[in-house]
């Protein structure tokens, strides 16, 4: 049977038959977003991994695996979903601020392709378990470089006064002691600074700031086989219809024309959201639709439990209301069931006149959405479909 989409492409057939709430993946949006990264990256020494904390959902990694992407891991828990998805081990990132022992001998053990390094402690730690194992740890640092990247405060990573990376003040008498560590390898510098970055200009300071370390190091005699700048390019959240795509070509250009990479020198990217961010959507069904004095609510089968984006960030989903056939409209709050004030999806948001039953969709939700989920109220995770072919 063909399928009948609606007019923002979602198969309607799957969409009434599954029970909600539920994520709708479109794998045509995820190839069509990979295939845009090969595009821009073909020809350059550039190796692009995806960062798992965005989107764990084995279905889904296990469509990047085969497009011969590499993996930015920050768990224990990622590293084995990853093995198990088959990704190169020496394809595999390991950061994190806290990483424990357990976590560190299972990515020794495993001879991964590198531990991003947060500070001295960890260092130390890595070397002594290494030397045990009988094993050398390939390590880059991950370096602060103090960059505002205009972003949410809680998702701004490469600011002195956050917790993550080594301060740059610090960096040259970090290197030099890891160079004495016999178990040691250094690989590289890694940059994260922050996430959902819609303009260029960070990037660029990115580019200034690592050319300059690069211009030092080199008068030291010290080569990088690897200059790792993190994720962060951001998604398109107003606007899902009509830009499905991250603007990769600005990105990677920003890099093509600011970084000034070595001979043998490879740059390395660990994106999330914009990898996985478009395909995604949480299909939910109006449970109620109530008045108050002074407001409509539209009340959901999917909560804060689903897609927490909204509640900790005040996060904007674009919110479609999928089976009304009202041509007027009104104003909503849309909420979710859980017992939590914060527990809204968007405030005063305009949707056609909107019935219990009605089906909706909560769109860009593939970053940070299933993979945030928990089970708060002890309500049920939300599953997922996956749908391939328009
Ligand atoms: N590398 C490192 C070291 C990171 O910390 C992150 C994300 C990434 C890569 C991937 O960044 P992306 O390309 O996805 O921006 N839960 C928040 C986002 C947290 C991002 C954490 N780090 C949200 O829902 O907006």
């Amino acid at each position: 049977m063909l399928d009948t989409f609606n007019q923002h492409g979602f198969a309607m057939d799957l969409v009434e038959k599954t029970p909600t709430p539920f994520y709708y993946y479109d794998m045509d949006v995820l190839r069509s977003t990979i295939d845009e990264i090969k595009r821009c990256t073909a020809g350059f020494p550039f190796k692009v991994h995806y960062a798992l904390k965005a989107n764990g959902n084995p279905h889904i990694i296990n469509e990047i695996m085969h497009h011969g992407l590499g993996a930015d891991l920050v768990s224990g828990g990622e590293l084995k979903a990853a093995i198990e998805a088959g990704f190169p081990t020496q394809d595999m990132n390991f950061s994190g601020v806290g990483k424990t022992d357990w976590e560190i001998r299972f990515g020794l053990s495993y001879d991964i392709g590198c531990f991003n390094v947060e500070s001295v402690p960890e260092l130390d730690v890595i070397n002594q378990l290494a030397q045990e194992m009988g094993k050398t740890a390939n390590i880059a640092f991950r370096v602060n470089p103090d960059i505002d990247a205009h972003t949410h405060k809680y998702i701004t990573t490469g600011t002195a006064d956050n917790k993550f990376g080594i301060n740059i003040e610090v960096l040259e008498s970090v290197i030099n002691h890891a160079l004495e560590l016999p178990n040691i390898h250094l690989r590289g510098l890694h940059f994260h600074i922050g996430s959902q970055i819609t303009i260029m200009q960070p990037f660029v300071m990115l580019c200034d700031t690592i050319n300059g370390l690069l211009d030092h190091y080199d008068k030291r005699g010290i080569h990088f086989e690897i200059i790792n700048v993190g994720g962060g390019l951001g998604i398109d959240y107003s606007t899902p219809d009509t830009h499905p795509l991250p603007d990769f070509e600005s990105y990677f250009n920003t890099f093509k024309n600011h970084l000034k990479l070595r001979d043998n020198q490879e740059l390395h990217f660990e994106l999330g959201r914009s990898i996985v961010g478009e395909c995604g959507t949480l299909i939910t069904r109006v449970t109620f639709v109530k008045e108050s004095r002074n407001k409509k609510f539209v009340i959901l089968d999917a909560g804060m439990t689903d897609l927490i984006r909204p509640a900790l960030y005040e996060a904007h989903h674009e919110i479609q209301n999928l089976t009304s056939r009202e041509s007027t409209q009104a104003v909503y709050d849309i909420v979710g069931p859980v017992c939590e004030s914060s527990d809204v999806f968007a405030h005063d948001r305009s949707l056609p006149v909107t019935h219990r039953g009605d089906l909706i969709a909560i769109r860009s939700a593939g970053a940070y959405g299933e993979s945030m989920a928990s089970r708060y109220n002890m309500r049920a995770l939300p599953h997922s479909v996956f749908h391939t072919g328009n």
